[in-house]
């Protein structure tokens, strides 16, 4: 055989890798192959393999038999709408997906790759965890990986898509990155499974109960992201990638769009109901004030009292986090709370202008908030919004009482402008339980009149809760009318595109975990 009839030999070995009737088995269960995956998710005819040669270490553990070129792991780069990213694939039809010493070099490589060119990383994972016959080198190679993604964090946008089994302590590989991609009904992800739960707590869960991805979507907030199928899981990929920077020194590609920057939209004045308690859909308002009335809801089945979204205005991409009215009365608790905080610090990270949507009535009560620590996961909301230097917009439609006030993207924290609508309350508390304290005693002598009471909100209404107190302080530093939205935030935009704010000079803050 010549060398290159051998090249050409061990090339097509890499290309089958656990070969047909594993790969059918894949397809079977409604996944694709790695190579699938990978051509799918860049640009076409970009992909370039790396490390397709490498082959595992561990024929002293009787694997002489099953070397395969490339080691069940596809890695390379290529580009995603022209732009270079940074890939790896696990592919499940050898040894499980599972990770070697090599594995883990190879992806070690492609992540020091991209954060010396300073381009995205994408993990697909689908995988049985740590390669068993490899031991404590495999798990060296999963702490390898761990250190880069830290090292990575803030630096270059690293998406985990999770495509298959992904347990044990391999979870945390995707936990560290900045957004988690699941398929539904064929991912999962936990610490321990179901056999040990069984065993240690009896408690008698399916995987997909367990760890599957609406699980995640929906309750822990692991997952950000959830699709029907690995297409669409690729194509999401490829979507969040077009709102963001490369890296932590450059911008977000902009988009130029036909939708006018100053387009007044007179049913933004009668969206936002005055009365406190009525609830609407805070996304209609978003829809309505950003370019083509589009944005990309991260993390939408989690937490969804509180919005957080990519969307561009201007063709430039701005994250939004905005109360939603529509779900626990935009109260913030604390699952809102560390969404809310993760998705600020990472548009602070790759400065990503931010754009607040306020109506919150406070806090969510109850001994479940206080014994779950609302207090230091609350603080987490703030200090994100204290400590993010980028451009900072915030428009309070109603609502803005007590602590969430200060919270949600206050003047008072360094927030660049700040609007409000005539319909804005800003107040310590909302008129119903202010006037029970400060009108007490005129109450009291009229026998809890409803009309006396009613009176009093009103009154209280008028004197403390409008916008006009806060105007006058210049903590808001206009009062818009709502139709004007789009226009008065783009030329707040633009107005801060050059913006440089600072931190004090420190090693990293404390924020409280
Ligand atoms: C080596 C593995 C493997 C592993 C699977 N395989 N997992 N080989 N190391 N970890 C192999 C199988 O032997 C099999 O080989 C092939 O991959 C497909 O696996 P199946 O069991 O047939 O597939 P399926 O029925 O779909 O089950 C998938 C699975 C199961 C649930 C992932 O394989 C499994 O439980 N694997 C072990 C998982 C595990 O305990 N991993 C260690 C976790 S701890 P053949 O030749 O038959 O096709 C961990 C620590 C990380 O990962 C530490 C980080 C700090």
């Amino acid at each position: 055989m010549t060398r290159l009839e051998e090249l050409r030999k061990r090339h097509e070995a890499a290309e089958q890798g656990g070969g047909p009737a594993r790969r059918e088995r894949q397809h079977r269960e409604g996944k694709l192959s790695a190579r699938e995956r990978v051509d799918l998710l860049l640009d076409e005819g970009t992909f370039e393999e790396l490390d397709k040669l490498v082959t595992h270490r561990s024929r002293e553990f009787g694997l002489a038999e099953q070397v395969v070129p490339g080691d069940g792991l596809v890695t390379g780069y290529g580009q995603i709408e022209g732009r270079l990213a940074y890939v790896f694939a696990q592919d499940f039809t050898v040894f499980g997906g599972s990770l070697s010493e090599t594995n883990a070099q190879k992806i070690c490589k492609v992540m020091d790759l991209a954060m010396k060119t300073g381009a995205p990383i994408i993990g697909l994972n689908d995988s049985g965890g740590a390669r068993i016959q490899e031991g404590v080198v495999s798990l060296a190679g999963y702490a390898d990986i761990f250190l880069r993604n830290t090292l990575a964090s803030g630096v270059v946008p690293q998406i985990s898509a999770v495509m298959g089994p992904c347990a044990g302590g391999a979870v945390y590989s995707p936990a560290i990155t900045d957004f988690v991609f699941m398929v539904d009904q064929t991912s999962y992800m936990f610490v321990t499974g179901p056999d040990v739960l069984k065993t240690v707590t009896h408690e008698d869960v399916t995987k997909e109960e367990l760890g599957g991805a609406m699980t995640h979507n929906s309750v822990s907030g692991v997952g950000h992201f959830m699709a029907a199928n690995d297409t669409e899981c690729v194509q999401m990929i490829r979507e969040l990638l077009s709102f963001l920077p490369q890296n932590n020194q450059d911008d977000a590609p902009r988009r130029p769009t036909t939708d006018p920057v100053d387009r007044a939209d007179p049913e933004l004045d009668t969206l936002v109901p005055a009365e406190p308690n009525v609830p609407y859909d805070m996304k209609d308002l978003i829809r309505r004030v950003v370019d083509d009335g589009y944005f990309f809801e991260v993390h939408e089945r989690f937490a969804m009292n509180i919005v957080t979204c990519f969307a561009r205005m201007d063709g430039r991409t701005v994250g939004i986090v905005a109360n939603q009215p529509a779900h626990l009365a935009g109260c913030l608790d604390i699952d809102s709370s560390v969404k809310g905080a993760r998705f600020v610090r990472f548009c602070d990270a790759f400065n990503i202008p931010i754009l607040t949507f306020e109506d919150v009535p406070g806090f969510l009560p109850g001994t479940g908030q206080e014994f779950g620590g609302i207090i230091r996961h609350g603080a987490k909301l703030l200090y994100a919004f204290a400590e993010a230097t980028v451009p900072k917009i915030t428009v309070i439609v109603r609502k803005a009482y007590g602590g969430a006030y200060c919270v949600m993207g206050s003047k008072h924290l360094r927030t660049d402008v700040n609007l409000g609508y005539p319909t804005a309350e800003i107040a310590v508390m909302g008129a119903e339980g202010a006037v029970n304290i400060v009108y007490r005693r005129e109450l009291v002598q009229s026998g809890d009149d409803p009309e006396v009471r009613k009176a009093k909100i009103e009154e209280f209404r008028t004197r403390f809760a409008n916008p006009f107190i806060a105007a006058e302080r210049g903590y808001l530093d206009d009062i818009i009318e709502p139709r004007e939205t789009r226009w008065r935030v783009i030329k707040a935009l633009r107005m801060l595109e050059n913006k440089v704010d600072t931190m004090p000079k420190k090693k990293h803050g404390n924020i409280p975990l």
